[in-house]
C-alpha cells in the first residue's frame, strides 16, 4: 500500500486507538478505504520485549475503525497479502448480499495476493464490525477483526466517541500466539478458544482520559473467537442505547453489568460524574472474579458544569417492525453435540456417522442432526415471509447465534432487535424476523470453534 492511501484510510477510518478524533465536525466519508490484511507485530502489552506476530488489517489489531455514511455508498478495497485465501464479512449490516463475505457461498476465497472490491450500503447507523469469515477459528483468534461505525444521519451530541473491541488472546511466555492448540479438538467440542490475556482496542488495560459532566458515547464490541464477557462498567447512570448496533428505548444495564456474547455490541451513553483526579475502573467478570481491565481517569479540567439538556438516545434505523395478523412461519432448530452433548450420530456430507468418527474429522456439532453446511437450505422462502425459528440448545454448551443480513427479535426480549444471541445450556427461545433480504444468508454460532465444528446452516431468500 502506497504510504498515501494508508493515510487516507487511517483518517478516513478513524485512529484504533479507541479515542475517536473530535467527531462529527470533522468525521469524513470514505467513499474508497483500503483494506489490506497482512501479516504484522503488535504491542499487546506495553514494553513487552517481543512484538506479538499477528495477522492485522492494515497493520493494526484491530484494524482501522471504519466510519461510513448510511445510505450512501462506500468501496472497500480488500487486498490479500496474507499466504493464505481471506474474505471480510461485515457483521450485522444488512447490505447486498453479494457482499457477504461469505467464502462458497456468495463470493470466491480472495487468494493470496488478490483482491475484491466490497460495496457497502448500510441502510442502519449504529456500531458494527468486520472480521475474516474464512478459517476464523485461525484467522481471527490471530487478529483479524475491526469495528465499523456507520453514522447517524444526524448524531447526537456527545464529547466523546469511544470505541472499546474487547478480545482475547491466548499468549505463550514469549506473548506470542500460541498457534499449537489452534484446531484443538478439545476447544471444539468444548467453550470453544478462550484466551488468557485480554485486550481492549489491541492493549492490555488502556486508561482513557475524560472529564467531568462530559457526555460519552461507549460502543462496546464483543470480537473474541468464543468468549462471553460480563463487563462492569462502573459509569453511573449510563445507559444502553442500542444493541447489536440497533437503537433500543434506554435502559440501565441490570445491575451494571453488560454481557456482551462473542459478535454482540452494546452501546453505553451517559454523563460522566467523576471528580478530577478520580478513576473508574471497567471490570470484567472471569469466573468468580473481576479483572480491572480498563479505566476511565478524570482529567484536572471540567468538560461540562451542567451535563447537556437532551437525553441520551439515538434515533431509530428503519428495520421492518411486525405488523399485525403476521403468520409466521415456524422452524426448528435443534442444536446438539459436543462435550457431554450425547450425540450419538449425524449427517455429515450425506453420510451418517457415528460420533468417534465425526470427531476424528473435528466436526462435532450438530443443527437438526447435520454437522456442518447441508446441500439444501434450512428454509427457502419468498422476499417478505416472517420466520419464526424455535431454538433449542441441547447440548452442554452456550452457543451465541448469528443471523447474516438481517436483524430478529427474541421472545425473550421484546423490542431488542438483535443479529446475535447467547442461548445458554437448555435454553430454548424463538427468534423472529422478516426475511426481507434476498440471497443465501448464514445461521451459525458464532463461537469461531463452534462453527468450524459443524454449527453453520443456511437460509435463501427468493
Ligand atoms: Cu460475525 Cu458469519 O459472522
Ligand atoms: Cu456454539
Amino acid at each position: 500500500m502506497q504510504r498515501r492511501e494508508f493515510l487516507q484510510a487511517a483518517i478516513g477510518g478513524g485512529l484504533a486507538t479507541g479515542f475517536m478524533p473530535a467527531l462529527h465536525a470533522n468525521a469524513v466519508a470514505t467513499p474508497v478505504v483500503d483494506l489490506i490484511a497482512a501479516p504484522a507485530q503488535a504491542m499487546l502489552r506495553a514494553g513487552q520485549a517481543q512484538a506479538t506476530r499477528v495477522l492485522a488489517y492494515n497493520g493494526s489489531v484491530p484494524g482501522p475503525v471504519l466510519r461510513l455514511p448510511r445510505g450512501r455508498e462506500t468501496r472497500i478495497r480488500l487486498r490479500n497479502a496474507l499466504d493464505a485465501p481471506t474474505t471480510v464479512h461485515w457483521h450485522g449490516l444488512r447490505i447486498d448480499n453479494a457482499m457477504d463475505g461469505v467464502p462458497g457461498m456468495t463470493q470466491d476465497p480472495v487468494p493470496p495476493g488478490g483482491e475484491f472490491e466490497y460495496r457497502l450500503n448500510p441502510p442502519d447507523a449504529g456500531t458494527y464490525w468486520y472480521h475474516t469469515h474464512l478459517r476464523s477459528w485461525e484467522q481471527l483468534a490471530l487478529g483479524l477483526a475491526g469495528v465499523l461505525i456507520v453514522d447517524e444521519d444526524e448524531p447526537p451530541l456527545v464529547d466523546q466517541d469511544l470505541v472499546l473491541a474487547f478480545d482475547d488472546w491466548r499468549l505463550d511466555d514469549a506473548m506470542q500466539v500460541d498457534t499449537r492448540s489452534l484446531g484443538s479438538l478439545h476447544d471444539w467440542s468444548h467453550g470453544g478458544r478462550l484466551g488468557n490475556f485480554m485486550t481492549i482496542n489491541g492493549v492490555s488495560q488502556p486508561r482513557y482520559s475524560v472529564a467531568r459532566g462530559e457526555r460519552l458515547r461507549l460502543r462496546l464490541v464483543n470480537i473474541a473467537n468464543a468468549r462471553t464477557m460480563r463487563l462492569l462498567p462502573n459509569l453511573a447512570g449510563f445507559v444502553v442505547v442500542a444493541v447489536d448496533g440497533q437503537p433500543v428505548e434506554p435502559f440501565e444495564p441490570t445491575g451494571g453489568e453488560v454481557r456482551l456474547a462473542p459478535g454482540q455490541r452494546v452501546d453505553l451513553m451517559g454523563d460522566l460524574d467523576l471528580a478530577p483526579g478520580q478513576a473508574s475502573p471497567v471490570e470484567i467478570i472471569v469466573g468468580e472474579y473481576a479483572y480491572e481491565i480498563a479505566h476511565f481517569e478524570a482529567l484536572p479540567a471540567v468538560r461540562r458544569e451542567r451535563p447537556l439538556d437532551e437525553p441520551p438516545r439515538l434515533p431509530p434505523n428503519p428495520v421492518a417492525e411486525f405488523g399485525p395478523d403476521l403468520e409466521f412461519r415456524r422452524i426448528p432448530l435443534l442444536m446438539q453435540g459436543g462435550a457431554m452433548g450425547g450425540l450419538r450420530e449425524a449427517e455429515y456430507q450425506g453420510q451418517v456417522l457415528g460420533l468417534r468418527e465425526l470427531a476424528q474429522k473435528g466436526k462435532v456439532w450438530a443443527f437438526n442432526g447435520v454437522v456442518g453446511m447441508p446441500a439444501e437450505p434450512l428454509f427457502r422462502v419468498p422476499r417478505g415471509s416472517a420466520i419464526s425459528l424455535e431454538i433449542e440448545n441441547d447440548n452442554a454448551w452456550p452457543h451465541a447465534m448469528h443471523v447474516h443480513g438481517h436483524h430478529f427479535q427474541r421472545d425473550s426480549e421484546p423490542g431488542l432487535w438483535r443479529d446475535t444471541t447467547l442461548f445458554e445450556r437448555g435454553e430454548r427461545g424463538t427468534i423472529r424476523f422478516i426475511a426481507d433480504n434476498p440471497g443465501q444468508w448464514l445461521i451459525h454460532c458464532h463461537m469461531a470453534e463452534h462453527m468450524a465444528a459443524g454449527m453453520e446452516t443456511w437460509f435463501e431468500v427468493t
